[in-house]
């Protein structure tokens, strides 16, 4: 039987209301971002799976701030407050209470359970349906229960869930704990929670309970064992965080892998649930790819690079750079150390080379900008070389100015261009020259002070240096040249 034979289950109810007081966080503890995005998106997406006719999020603490990301990322999704933090079963209750009498099926998650996917929400559905539950726990097998509800079993069926501090020790040596995932025929559930006592050891309502409640009703409670256990485990510290989030990057990295990416060392690779990787991209060691980030294929990105919302087309090299919002075009090569800052777009085997910064600048096809060079707010033409140590003056205090080089033009090395300012096609500009008008095509510009050479100024000015006696030396020698070669003209 499949989850559409019955149709969509009535609710999903997330519950996001817990203080998470072990993140020591001014952040809600469900804002955390895991590969790019919220641990909250990723329940909202695993939730979404089941096309829900409501799909509820449970807040309480830092309320203002998980409501104001859900209305970003999710404003399909209802919010509900849970105003005193009594429990799961008082989570759950808040997160029905604005809806009118349920029929189908309801199934709770929580927000902080970030690798759980979809599809075992659908599985867990299925397997409710198909066994005929009034209550359907989600379990793993844990080599270290500690501190999670156990699951007693009798033939079978789920009989109990006892938390940590309510267990004997004959009930703390069982090693199938209770995830916190469910499904719940809603009318069960509904008069379930109208129905909790707080009479346990935390003095909370337990959601738990509903077990026994639906069992009362001679109703049955299923167990289904999720082999995937990571898909399973909670964040509640930054220790926990850190290991998920090492756990997802690596399942991400093994699904591009799969698809025909290689990865030299996935453990030191990182990339973002948003990026989109083609066949035959090669990441090396150290690259983050971030955001909205695509790499084309036979594109190689790194050691120790990291690209934000970045398009790198087929072919490319990136080595030892940082970049956001650029576009770097087909069989273009850019680094080592190269900074590409938002609007940079490199053409068809253009270059961008070591210590060059680059914004808002347009670098046409075949175009270098090989070393040493500040290009800002430009427009640099197909086949034009900029030479090194280069700077596009594109500021003078108060507004930045644009700066274009037209195709095939060559700028000397130390040269600045102060803009706005326009250098033709097919133009030179001598080296160190400081450029504030325009030079037209197929001219020269010099625009800097004439050489002038002082003779004897060093015997004068310096006398009983090493550099005078260098010069008195090499004098003498030029001197006998000098003469000897008259003397042969003789
Ligand atoms: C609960 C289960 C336990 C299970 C564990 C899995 C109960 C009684 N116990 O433990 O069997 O092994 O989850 O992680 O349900 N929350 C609220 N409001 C509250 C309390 C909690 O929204 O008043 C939310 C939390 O934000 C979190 C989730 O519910 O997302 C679970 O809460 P947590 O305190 O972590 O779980 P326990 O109650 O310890
Ligand atoms: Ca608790």
């Amino acid at each position: 039987m499949s989850t559409t034979d019955q149709g969509r289950v009535a609710a999903v109810v997330i519950m996001a209301a817990g203080a998470g007081t072990r993140m020591k966080s001014a952040t809600a503890k469900v804002l955390h971002p895991l590969a790019g995005r919220s641990m909250l998106s990723y329940a909202v997406d695993a939730a979404g799976a089941l096309e829900p006719e409501h799909l509820v999020v449970v807040v309480g603490h830092q309320r203002e701030q998980v409501e104001a990301h859900l209305a970003e990322i999710a404003p399909q999704v209802l919010t509900a407050v849970q105003e005193q933090l009594r429990g799961t079963g008082d989570a759950v209750r808040s997160g029905l209470a604005g809806l009118d009498q349920l029929t189908g099926q309801v199934v709770v998650t929580s927000g902080d359970v970030p690798l759980l996917t979809g599809e075992t929400l659908r599985g867990l559905v299925e397997v409710h349906r198909g066994e005929g539950n009034a209550v359907t726990v989600l379990t793993t097998i844990a080599p270290d229960p500690t501190g999670y509800g156990r699951v007693v079993r009798e033939g079978g069926e789920v009989v109990r869930i006892v938390e940590q501090r309510d267990a004997t020790p004959a009930e703390q040596a069982i090693t199938e704990i209770n995830a916190g995932i469910y499904v719940f025929d809603a009318p069960v559930l509904q008069a379930g929670i109208a129905n909790l006592s707080d009479a346990n050891a935390q003095g909370e309502l337990y959601l738990t309970d509903v077990i026994g409640f639906a069992r009362s009703l001679g109703r049955r409670v299923g167990g289904s064992v999720l082999a995937d256990s990571m898909q399973a485990e909670g964040v509640n510290d930054r220790i926990q965080l850190a290991a998920l989030n090492a756990e997802l990057n690596r399942r991400i990295l093994f699904r591009w892998m799969a698809e025909g990416v290689t990865v030299i060392d996935p453990a030191t690779t990182w990339v973002h649930d948003s990026v989109d990787l083609a066949p035959d991209v090669t990441l090396l060691p150290g690259t983050s790819l971030e955001g909205a980030t695509s790499i084309a294929g036979g594109a190689v990105i790194g050691p120790d690079t990291t690209l934000v919302d970045v398009e790198v087309d087929e072919g490319a090299h990136v080595v030892r750079s940082h970049a956001t919002l650029a576009v770097i075009g087909p069989n273009a090569q850019v680094g080592p150390f190269s900074y590409l800052r938002p609007g940079t777009r490199l053409g068809v085997k253009g270059k961008i080379g070591a210590f060059v910064e680059c914004k808002n600048a347009d670098i046409g096809d075949g175009a270098k900008v090989p070393h040493l060079t500040y290009c800002g707010d430009a427009t640099v033409g197909a086949g034009a070389n900029i030479g090194a140590g280069t700077i596009f003056a594109n500021y003078d205090g108060v507004t930045k100015s644009h700066t274009t080089i037209g195709k095939a033009s060559f700028i000397g090395s130390d040269t600045v261009l102060v803009a706005p300012v326009e250098v033709a096609d097919g133009a030179y500009v001598a080296a160190g020259s400081t450029v504030t008008a325009p030079v037209g095509p197929g001219e020269l510009a010099v625009a800097r002070a004439a050489q002038r050479n002082i003779g004897g100024w060093v015997a004068r000015k310096r006398a009983g240096t090493t550099t005078a006696a260098a010069a008195e030396a090499a004098l003498r020698v030029a001197n006998a040249e000098s003469i000897e070669s008259q003397e042969d003209s003789q």
